[in-house]
């Protein structure tokens, strides 16, 4: 599991993220909602080691993370999905996904990965010699999703999957999360849709300015009054 405790990080000499302790356990999923600017993806970004953590400390099973540089986390069993998927456009969707195959121990099984992608979104089997470019926003999403499968991880986060995309493809998008966690892996999802959100995980957490709010047990929380928070009503 990754337990953050007493988190301080931001961006230069603006801090984000205040004292933020938050644990994320195995084989669940883990929900982040808040409203824009509460600091989700940043709180990603530093588990990921993209921003520096002035405070506090990230461990996984154990172990501080923070010695791990980002692209070692892939080894480490720690993939994040962007927000806004961040896929290379020139590039075809089976080159995309074999981009996601880059920790060694996962080059060699490449093939079976790919099988179990193109299981997972037999969209994106379809459209395997097609450009990323060409792609609509629901498969774009699906291919920054296979992609990050593509290297085996224990952990996935995942910034905003649903974010602009039609209520028929968030629908599915939700199915595929809730397979994921079926097969035991722990899952960290932010997201905005509160709604889907709260069907899928386990435990919600509200952020807010940088912290940590309200957590709760999914199937306790009481949307209107997580609304009511959200928009500090
Ligand atoms: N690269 C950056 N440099 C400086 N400030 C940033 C940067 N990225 C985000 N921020 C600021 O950090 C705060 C939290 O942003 P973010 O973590 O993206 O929030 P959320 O994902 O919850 O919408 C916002 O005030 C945002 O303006
Ligand atoms: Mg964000």
């Amino acid at each position: 599991m990754i337990e953050i405790s007493d988190l301080r990080a931001g961006y230069g000499s603006i801090n984000i993220l205040w004292d933020l302790s938050l644990a994320i356990p195995e084989g669940k999923l883990t929900c982040i909602i808040g409203p824009n600017g509460a600091g989700k993806t940043t709180l990603l970004r530093a588990v990921m080691g993209l921003v520096p953590v002035t405070q506090g400390r990230i461990t996984l099973n154990g172990r501080a993370l923070s010695g791990t540089k980002t692209w070692e986390m892939a080894q480490e069993g720690i993939v994040m999905i962007p927000e806004g998927r961040l896929i290379f456009r020139d590039m075809t969707v089976e080159e995309n996904l074999i981009m996601g195959a880059f920790p060694k121990k996962q080059r060699k099984r490449t093939r079976a990965n790919l099988e179990r992608v193109y299981g997972l979104f037999p969209r994106l089997l379809e459209r395997r010699t097609q450009v990323a470019g060409s792609l609509s926003g629901g498969e774009s999403q699906m291919l920054a999703m296979g992609r990050g499968l593509m290297a085996e991880p224990k952990v996935i986060l995942l910034d905003e999957p649903s974010l602009g995309l039609a209520p028929v493809i968030v629908q599915e998008i939700f199915t595929i999360l809730g397979q994921l966690k079926a097969e035991g892996n722990t899952i960290v999802l932010v997201e905005q849709n509160t709604h889907m959100a709260v069907k899928v995980a386990d435990q919600v957490h509200l952020m807010q300015t940088g912290r940590v709010i309200l957590s709760q047990e999914a199937d306790k929380v009481d949307l209107d009054q997580l609304h009511d928070l959200y928009f500090a009503r």
